[in-house]
């Protein structure tokens, strides 16, 4: 498989700590609760997490959405909910990439019934221009094109999470039949 690098972990790791020093100002004085969504986000959640100097605690939801792997269908199922309660709390979702918004649109959703003190949203890729539903996004590493990225968390197909950068999927990727299972 061919995938042409497009964000260096150099660059990933410059942009993680301008990032975490803006969020640990905007956070000054309070607590924070990283909600990452599995699994694509562990990464950016683990390198990010150590780049806030405020008091950080960590809790992970997993969702499903359905459909062809490259693209997205809007159906989202919540796979692993919280642990933790979040009323009351500072949560600052983490995310690997932002697509349609339709995930995280529904994220925000059932999450902001749970009357945190603020939800706010940290992704390490905004796919520019295409969201389907307004989504307000506090915190964006990288603005990218519509091309589908695998590498530093995402995958296609259950592979590539392990490359230490973001890359481009070449020409002869295969759509497998079957959406991988979570985002
Ligand atoms: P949404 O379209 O914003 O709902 O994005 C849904 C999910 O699709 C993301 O959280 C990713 O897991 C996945 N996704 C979207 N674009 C890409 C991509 O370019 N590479 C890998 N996964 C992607
Ligand atoms: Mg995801």
């Amino acid at each position: 498989m061919d995938i042409k690098p497009l964000i260096t972990a150099d660059e990933i790791a410059a942009r993680l700590a301008d990032i975490g020093r803006q969020i640990s100002e905007d956070y000054s004085g309070k607590d924070i609760l990283l909600v990452g969504v599995l699994r694509g986000a562990f990464m950016v959640m683990a390198d990010l997490a150590r780049q806030i100097d405020v008091p950080v605690e960590f809790d992970f939801m997993a969702v499903s959405s359905y459909g062809a792997s490259t693209q997205t269908s809007g159906v989202v199922r919540i796979l692993k909910d919280l642990d933790e309660e979040i009323e009351g709390r500072h949560v600052l979702i983490v995310e690997d990439i932002i697509d349609s918004g339709l995930t995280l649109n529904y994220l925000m959703k059932s999450l902001r019934v749970r009357r945190p003190e603020s939800l706010a949203i940290a992704t390490l890729l905004l796919k520019k221009g295409i969201q389907r539903v307004p989504l307000d996004v506090k915190y964006v590493a990288f603005t990218i094109g519509p091309e589908f990225v695998v590498g530093y968390g995402l995958d296609y197909a259950g592979k590539y999470r392990n490359l230490p950068y973001v890359g481009v999927m070449g020409e002869g990727a295969q759509e497998p039949a079957e959406q991988s299972a979570d985002s």
